[in-house]
């Protein structure tokens, strides 16, 4: 069990190693802990995402400037250039801010899976809040009208606000429009209700913008404030996979001119939020 309970850690385990004999009991840690982290793995890409293949279908990303070479599954999170240089450029500030991977599509994320193969000697950590727990603190009566509100996801959105200088393309705008998702789900595999939103979150259906705008900034500030949290030091050669349907995620600043830090990413797609 990692600190404040959220988290577990398994130990005396390659995830390279983990075939259909292993796999039942790790993922009903998976379902029971959120997340779990492994240490000290090698961890080619390829089994990296043959492992993901074991929970579902693996999300080949909208913004093909991440694709790691021969594995469009995998996106890249790095800030070196060909050379092996720092650039001082962060690949993707919008994951500073908590979020909930892909919940810009109607199908959002299962699982997120990060293997961390250099890491900044301070900084550049990632940090997790169980939104399980944050809809429990909720007042029961501040649930019910939660309950019946849908907020709309928009990747044009969060991507614009956040990373202006390199929006989306007008083909990959396209590629994803807008879709609304309940504010309250309710987990398809643990029956458990969860609060569901985060920084792709724009606008309130049925509610005037600028006050669903205000309503989206209070409530993500809050959840937060309610929740369970975890924040991850990487070493290099870590391995986490999460459960995005219960957990809200963001990275950690670190020194992007002068240290390096690349870590390889893949999502499983999960379902329609309900
Ligand atoms: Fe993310």
């Amino acid at each position: 069990m990692l600190e404040s309970g959220l988290g577990a850690e398994v130990l005396g385990l390659q995830v390279a190693d983990v075939d259909d004999g292993t796999f039942p009991a790790l993922y009903a840690a998976f379902l029971a802990h959120e997340l779990l982290l492994f240490r000290d793995q090698t961890l080619p890409p390829a089994a990296q995402v043959a492992f993901a293949r074991r929970f579902g279908e693996v999300q080949v990303h909208v913004m093909d400037q991440y694709h790691a070479n021969a594995h469009p599954e995998l996106y890249t999170l790095s800030n070196l250039d060909e050379k092996g240089q720092p650039t001082g450029k962060h690949p993707d500030r919008g994951t500073m801010i908590w979020h909930t991977d892909g919940s810009w599509r109607r199908t959002t994320g299962h699982a997120t899976m990060l293997y961390a193969e250099q890491i900044p000697s301070s900084g550049g950590e990632t940090s997790f809040a169980d939104m399980y727990s944050a809809h429990d603190a909720l007042d029961p009566a501040e649930r019910a009208p939660l309950a019946r509100l849908r907020a709309v996801h928009s990747l044009d959105f969060s991507r614009t606000r956040r990373h202006g200088d390199d929006p989306l393309t007008a083909a990959q705008r396209a590629a994803v429009p807008p879709v609304d998702h309940p504010i309250i789900r309710t987990h398809p595999e643990t029956g458990r209700k969860c609060v569901f939103l985060g920084d792709h979150a724009e606008s309130i259906v049925g509610m005037d913008y600028d006050e669903g705008r205000r309503f989206i900034e209070a409530l993500n500030e809050r959840i937060i404030r309610l929740a369970r949290t975890y924040t991850h030091r990487w070493r290099p050669r870590e391995f986490i996979v999460w459960d995005n349907r219960c957990l809200l995620h963001k990275a950690g600043g670190y020194d992007t001119a002068r240290e390096p830090r690349v870590i390889r990413r893949c999502t499983v797609i999960g379902e329609v939020p309900a």
